[in-house]
This record gives structure tokens, C-alpha cells and sequence, in this order.
């Protein structure tokens, strides 16, 4: 029995956080030995805001050494940059005719960007889903592992492979979102009720991989949490205390109750102290890693063109068979 294939990707813009390291990346990890996996950097998806050429280019660096550094084996895994593989806008334009202006408007993402970036409203932040579904359907992918956030856009891949396998008979495989159980949905330091987000204003509310350990101390000290100073996971009254706990137990692997037990007798001040030594003692080797990789240029091109190679592969069959079907020479 041949492997299920997972194709995920973070996009190439800000740094990535400690939220996309235990929530994504470190299940990517765990993912590499039973399934057949491609990770790519959507760094075509990064021109749908405005950025900087330069920071594009070394965030789809920093993004690829970052991949690496956190265990992901460029051996067993298809690691590939988005616009190294054509066969993602050629696809993105042929989806974008199937799908629909209306279910577009619906997606919260556009809707939220469009606030953020009111000044440019492009047509690309719109057409943003059709581009994810070409990535992936061209592989295939049976397992989506995305966050919630992503899940809207997943739908409507979704939607869009069957409406098209319904006109032209069976092309795409229809994917499955998954959200594994024991990933983390990390939330802000200063605001435990939202998403910890790169993008965030205040500083202090994300930590960042690339934190040096006095960074990440001082913004752990900073915290917010409750007055009722006790160690305990209760999300709803107390989402700040339940996030740090939620943090240390993706890192330590030790479940709540242990936790409870662990800090039984300790105010907050020791507490989040302790979070921020086992987000040191596990980001530091990572980031040791990290400097080296995003230094050894002529490696990390190796890694990305072989990882392009491979993933053409499988993308140009895909899309001879959609153009095939469609009528396009
Ligand atoms: N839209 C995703 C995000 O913002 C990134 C992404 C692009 C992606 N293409 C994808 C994720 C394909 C999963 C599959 O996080």
C-alpha cells in the first residue's frame, strides 16, 4: 500500500512564530515517517500584500532553513519553494475559472485582510483560495494539516475539486483537512483569546523562533494571566494560565493534570518562568541550526531545487491531465 500523500505550506511573510513551531511544524515533524509529505513556502501567496523584494526573498530563506532546523528531513520530504513549481499559477488561473465570485466574497481571510489592507484590495487577495487549491490539488494530497484559520479555505478546495471532477469525471482527489489532535493551537501572550499571529502590533504578544532566551524570558514575565494565581487548565475562565500551560505541555509532553501537580505549590512568577526555560531549552538548538542553514546558501539552493524537481513531478501530470480535459493545447 502506497503512502498518503500531505501537502502543507506556510506563507513566505514576517517570521514565524513559536505558534507556527508547535502548532504546524513540529507535527509536520512527527508526520515525516508514516506519510508521503510535501511542504512547500508560498511565497507567490506573500504578493497578495505588499513586501519589500528583498524581505520576500530571505523570508522564503529564513522559512526554509527554519523547516529544516526543525527536523524536517529534506530526504524524506518534498521541501519546495511555490514559485519553483509553475504548475501552481498555471493551475491557480484554470481554478480561478472555477470558482465562483460569490463563495469568494464569503472567505473571513478576505474579508479581514480587506480591513487590514484597505489600500490595496487586489485581486489576488481575493482569488487567494483558487491558488491554495492548485497547491493542493496538483498533488493529490489526501490530508490537508492546517489550523482552524485555514480550515474555510480547505471547504472550498474542496468544493471546487468536485464541482470540476463532476464536469470532467474523476481528475482531482478530494482532501481532508486535518487537524491533528494533539496540535497546539498556540494564542498570544497578551491576548490569550486570540490566535498568536506574526503580524501582531504588540511585540510582547508573540514569541518569535528567532528569540534570543532574554527576549523570550521578558515576554513570558509579561504574560498576562489572572489574579486567582493557581496553576490550573480551564480555557474559558482562565485562557491566559491555560495557554502558557498549553505551551509547556506540547514542549514537555506532559499532560494538564501533571502539570497541575508539577506547579501545585508555585505562584505564577515560577511558573512562567519555567515555560520560558522549556521554550529555550527547545528553540535554542533549533535556532543554533537555523544560523547555520540561512548562512550555507549554496545548500539551502541545493535543497529547494531538487525539492522543485521532485514536486514537478507529480504537479505536470496533474495538469497535463486538467488541460487534457479541458480542452487547452
Ligand atoms: N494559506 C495558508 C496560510 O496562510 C498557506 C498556504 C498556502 C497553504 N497554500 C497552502 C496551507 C496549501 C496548506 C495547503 O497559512
Amino acid at each position: 500500500m502506497s503512502k498518503k500523500i500531505i501537502l502543507s505550506g506556510i506563507q513566505a511573510t514576517g517570521k514565524l512564530t513559536l505558534g507556527n513551531y508547535l502548532g504546524a511544524i513540529d507535527n509536520w515533524v512527527k508526520m515525516q515517517e508514516e506519510y508521503d509529505c510535501y511542504y512547500m513556502i508560498a511565497n507567490l501567496h506573500s504578493l497578495t500584500v505588499r513586501n519589500n523584494p528583498e524581505t520576500l526573498r530571505n523570508n522564503t530563506l529564513k522559512i526554509l532553513s527554519m523547516y529544516i532546523a526543525a527536523g524536517l528531513d529534506p530526504e524524506k520530504n518534498t521541501i519546495f519553494i511555490q514559485s519553483q513549481v509553475k504548475e501552481h499559477a498555471e493551475l491557480g488561473w484554470i481554478l480561478d475559472c472555477y470558482t465562483y465570485m460569490g463563495e469568494l466574497s464569503r472567505m473571513t481571510q478576505f474579508k479581514d485582510k480587506s480591513k487590514k489592507h484597505a489600500d490595496n484590495i487586489n485581486a489576488g487577495l481575493f482569488t487567494y483560495p483558487a491558488l491554495m487549491a492548485a497547491d493542493i490539488l496538483l498533488y493529490k494530497a489526501d490530508l490537508v494539516p492546517v489550523g482552524q484559520d485555514q480550515m474555510q479555505h480547505l471547504e472550498i478546495t474542496r468544493d471546487i475539486a468536485e464541482r470540476f471532477n463532476k464536469l470532467y469525471g474523476e481528475t482531482f482527489v478530494i482532501p481532508e483537512g486535518y487537524v491533528r489532535k494533539s496540535s497546539a493551537k498556540i494564542m498570544g501572550l497578551q491576548d490569550p483569546t486570540s490566535k498568536m499571529s506574526k503580524s501582531a502590533t504588540n511585540l510582547n504578544d508573540v514569541v518569535f523562533l528567532e528569540d534570543e532566551p532574554e527576549v523570550i524570558l521578558k515576554k513570558f514575565k509579561k504574560a498576562v494571566t489572572d489574579s486567582d494565581n493557581k496553576v490550573k487548565f480551564d480555557v474559558e475562565n482562565k485562557p491566559g494560565v491555560s495557554n502558557l500551560m498549553q505551551i509547556y505541555s506540547s514542549i514537555t509532553g506532559k499532560s494538564m493534570d501533571e502539570i497541575e501537580n508539577e506547579f501545585a505549590n508555585s505562584g505564577y512568577g515560577e511558573f512562567k518562568t519555567k515555560v520560558a526555560e522549556a521554550v529555550v531549552k527547545k528553540t535554542e538548538p533549533i535556532q543554533k541550526k537555523y544560523k547555520e542553514l540561512l548562512a550555507n546558501k549554496e545548500y539551502l539552493e541545493k535543497i529547494y531545487t531538487k525539492g522543485a524537481e521532485k514536486a514537478r513531478k507529480l504537479a505536470s501530470k496533474t495538469l497535463e491531465d486538467v488541460k487534457e480535459r479541458i480542452g487547452i493545447i
